[in-house]
C-alpha cells in the first residue's frame, strides 16, 4: 500500500499553508457530497429508514430499522477494522446490538455483496459513508425523542456523535485523501451507498413494511 498522501510530518519547510488546505478540504468535502447526494437520497427516502423521521413512529418500524441497518453497520466497521484510531472513531455496531438484545430481536444477515475496499481512497469512501450516517442519526435522535415510548432503547441513534466527530473524520481523511484519488473515493462511497440499499431491499423482500 502507498504512503499517505498528505504526511504532515514531512512538510518541506515545517510550515502548512492553512488556506490552501482548507481550500483542498473543501474542495474534497464538495465532491464526495455531489457524488453521493442521489445515493444519499434514495437511502434517506427509503421505505425502511424514511419512517423514522416521521411522527407518530411505529414501535415496530423502529425495530425493523435497527434490525436493518445492522448488517451494513457490522460489515463496514469489520472492512475497515483497524484502519482508523479507535479511540477517536469508536464502532457503533456494538451500541446497536444493545438495543437489539434488548428488544430481544436479531439483526438481519446480509446476503449482498459488501464492495471491497483495497487501498486508502477506497477506505476513505468506506468510512465517509460510515461517518456520515452519524449526522443523520443525531438528526433521527432528536426526532425519537419525541416519538418513541421512553422505555424504547435508543443507544445507537442516541449515542451518534454528529459534527464533532464528523470533523474529526475529515482531519483524519485529509492525510489520506487528495485531488488524484477524490474520484476513486467518491467512487466507492456511492458503491457503499448502493450496497446499504441492496441490503434494505433485500429485507423488505422478507418483511412487509409494518404500519
Ligand atoms: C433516515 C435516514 C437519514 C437521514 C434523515 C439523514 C440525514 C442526514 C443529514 C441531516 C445530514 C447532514 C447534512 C448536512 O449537514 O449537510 C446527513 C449527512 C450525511 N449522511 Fe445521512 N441521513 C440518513 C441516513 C444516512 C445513512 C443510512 C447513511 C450512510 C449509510 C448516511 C450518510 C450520510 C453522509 C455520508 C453524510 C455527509 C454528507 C456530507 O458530505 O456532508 N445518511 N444525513
Amino acid at each position: 500500500m502507498s504512503n499517505k498522501v498528505n504526511d504532515r510530518s514531512v512538510d518541506s519547510d515545517g510550515s502548512q499553508n492553512k488556506a490552501a488546505e482548507h481550500a483542498v478540504s473543501q474542495l474534497l468535502r464538495n465532491n464526495l457530497r455531489e457524488a453521493t447526494a442521489n445515493a444519499h437520497r434514495a437511502l434517506d427516502h427509503h421505505p425502511i429508514l424514511s419512517p423514522l423521521l416521521r411522527s407518530p413512529l411505529s414501535t415496530e418500524a423502529y425495530i425493523l430499522a435497527l434490525r436493518a441497518l445492522h448488517g451494513p453497520q457490522s460489515a463496514l466497521e469489520t472492512m475497515l477494522y483497524g484502519f482508523a484510531p479507535r479511540e477517536a472513531f469508536p464502532g457503533r455496531a456494538a451500541d446497536l446490538e444493545r438495543d437489539l438484545a434488548r428488544l430481544d430481536v436479531k439483526p438481519y444477515p446480509v446476503l449482498v455483496t459488501v464492495p471491497r475496499a483495497t487501498d486508502y481512497a477506497t477506505k476513505m469512501g468506506a468510512m465517509y459513508v460510515i461517518e456520515g450516517s452519524n449526522l443523520g442519526g443525531q438528526v433521527i435522535a432528536r426526532q425519537l425523542a419525541q416519538t418513541l415510548s421512553p422505555e424504547l432503547p435508543r443507544d445507537f441513534f442516541g449515542r451518534a456523535e454528529g459534527y464533532a466527530r464528523w470533523e474529526r473524520f475529515w482531519e483524519f481523511a485529509m492525510q489520506y485523501l487528495a485531488e488524484d484519488n477524490i474520484a476513486k473515493a467518491s467512487e466507492m462511497a456511492v458503491d457503499v451507498f448502493d450496497f446499504y440499499r441492496a441490503h434494505l431491499n433485500s429485507v423488505l423482500q422478507h418483511t412487509p413494511i409494518p404500519d
